[in-house]
């Protein structure tokens, strides 16, 4: 989702005549996307918002925005915090970053623009890394309340995007030349709730509506909650040319104990059920996930459940995370939170496992045509 508003942002920004400076020190302004998904994403924006203060420092006119969602989680604090920002903008209020370097700053000394007046990125200019891929937002936001993200506090409650925009904008990026889809959302498959009663909808029709698409070859999309995979998407998946036989599905734990206390709202054996119920539909279907270890409160035993899973299950690829405590969330004022050496011991074992895993999916791959 970051990398997308990336392509918005500065889409935006070359709409207005600024175009990319070929290094840092050439830039009149200086814009930062950050993520706050964990402590690591924060301390890494620290240091590179440092170099461009010494940057300021030594060129007043230089101008520093902050987007993203480090600027929303830190809305109340940012300018105390770093003083030399000029302005900051929430993930949904890229837009208002235009209006405002657009109005030369408007006659104020600093802007910032919070979550209250979202709006979608979808709608703005876009700067394409890839010429062929393009990645389509379809919803902003999320209703779920996994007790370790900070997500929903700082890009608020879910809005689906209208499916008309949505197909309008994959038709759009077809006749451009785009081939591949990426269709993002929080949770891809709560997708099309927020519209009824006025639009009765649901994520498979949409991937149904953009398969329609002429042009467009492959579709893929990012992430699918297990809670809500039923079988109209799983049959959208089967079915549909262009939907890549890939499913990217965010397990964090293999232990329904953990899992509970994660407020997931599905059992180890659900997972295992769902992951049956794919692969029966979907012919060597690619598995992919995310992983967290350390939560508050897991044990050796609910680790070992996790690599178990993690075998059982045989992913394509994972995406492993060590727990780090956000702010304001229900599993940060845990009690029983698990001591960094523990977790650093229990993250290199599970990339072990995985990468095992991984290669063995791989290797029964090699000498293949896909
Ligand atoms: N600590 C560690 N990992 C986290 N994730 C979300 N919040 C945290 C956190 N506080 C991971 C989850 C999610 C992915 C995008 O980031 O695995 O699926
Ligand atoms: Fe965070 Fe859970 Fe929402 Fe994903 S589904 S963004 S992990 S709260």
């Amino acid at each position: 989702m970051n990398a997308h508003d990336s392509e918005r942002i500065k889409g935006m920004l070359e709409e207005l005549g600024l175009g990319e400076a070929p290094s840092q020190a050439d830039a009149d302004v200086l814009v930062f996307n950050t993520c706050t998904i964990r402590e690591k994403p924060d301390t890494k924006f620290a240091a590179h918002l440092g170099n461009a203060v010494a940057q300021k420092r030594a060129k007043p006119e230089t101008i520093i925005a902050v987007g993203g969602c480090y600027a929303e989680a830190q809305r109340e604090r940012l300018f105390t915090l770093y003083p030399d920002v000029d302005v900051a903008f929430g993930p949904g209020s890229i837009a208002h970053l235009g209006e405002w370097l657009g109005a030369g700053g408007a006659g104020v000394s600093r802007g910032r623009f919070g979550v209250d007046e979202r709006s979608f990125a979808g709608e703005l200019p876009m700067h394409r890394e890839r010429s062929f891929q393009a990645w389509v937002q379809i919803s902003m936001g999320c209703n779920s309340k996994c007790a370790y993200c900070i997500v929903p506090a700082v890009r608020g409650r879910e809005v689906s995007r209208r499916p008309g925009d949505v197909v309008a904008e994959v038709t759009r990026l077809a006749t451009e030349g785009v081939r591949e889809v990426t269709l993002l959302g929080q949770n891809v498959n709560s997708w099309g709730r927020d519209l009824a009663p006025d639009l009765r909808t649901e994520f498979g029709e949409l991937l149904r509506a953009c398969d329609a698409v002429e042009g467009i070859e492959r579709i893929r999309f990012t992430s699918p909650h297990p809670k809500d995979f039923r079988r109209p998407v799983i049959d959208a998946m089967a079915e549909c040319d262009a939907v890549c036989e890939h499913a990217h599905l965010p397990l964090q734990s293999g232990s329904t104990r953990i899992l509970k206390a994660m407020r997931r709202t599905y059992s180890r054996d659900r997972y295992l059920r769902l992951v049956e119920e794919l692969r029966d539909a979907i012919p060597d279907l690619a598995l992919t996930t995310d992983l967290i270890v350390g939560f508050p409160g897991e044990t050796e035993d609910d680790f070992r459940e996790t690599l178990r899973a993690v075998e059982t299950v045989g992913f394509d690829g994972a995406f492993t995370f060590v727990y780090s405590p956000r702010a304001g969330t229900e599993a940060a004022a845990m009690s029983d939170q698990v001591p960094d050496e523990v977790k650093r011991e229990r993250i290199e074992r599970l990339i072990d496992v995985v990468q095992h895993a991984a290669t063995v999916r791989n290797a029964a791959r090699v000498g293949g045509v896909e």
